[in-house]
């Protein structure tokens, strides 16, 4: 399978990304993210269509428009990844790839960190690499689409 389009999806509060909490998410700000996937994809041919939001129905939606318009997902959900079953469901009725991304590494953070309710409906995930993990986050959806 080929992939023309990829859905990039950012969560809460990371529009503050530059500012927000600069030693734990690093000075990059959420616009050089998006052009650190743009530039990835664009090596591939893939088109980047990105959301950030901070409404969970919002992000819902979107992950429900995604069917029929992008051939994979990849996302960094913030603060949702950690409670949000809506936003779980949506991702179990997406036919296609996902992957999940964090800019930390959630899992030597505050226990509430810990879980992602959303890793069991991604395909894997990304985290701890900054905006590595983003360009890393393309090649794994590259990989997976020629598998
Ligand atoms: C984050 C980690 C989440 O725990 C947090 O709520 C965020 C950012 C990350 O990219 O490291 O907003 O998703």
């Amino acid at each position: 399978m080929s992939l023309s389009t990829v859905l990039l999806l950012h969560g809460p509060n990371l529009n503050l990304l530059g500012t927000r909490e600069p030693e734990v998410y690093g000075h990059a700000t959420l616009a050089d993210h998006v052009a650190t996937v743009v530039a990835a994809a664009s090596t591939h041919g893939i088109a980047i269509e990105h959301l950030q939001t901070n409404t969970e129905g919002e992000m819902v939606n979107a992950i429900h428009a995604a069917k029929g318009m992008a051939d994979g997902i990849i996302i960094n959900a913030g603060a949702f990844t950690h409670y949000s079953w809506a936003v779980h469901d949506a991702l179990k009725s997406y036919p296609g790839n996902v992957i999940e991304v964090h800019l930390s590494n959630p899992g030597a953070r505050e226990q509430f960190r810990h879980v992602s309710v959303l890793a069991p409906v991604v395909n894997g995930t990304i985290s701890g690499f900054g905006g590595l993990g983003y360009a890393l986050a393309v090649e794994a959806l590259v990989e997976l689409a020629a598998q």
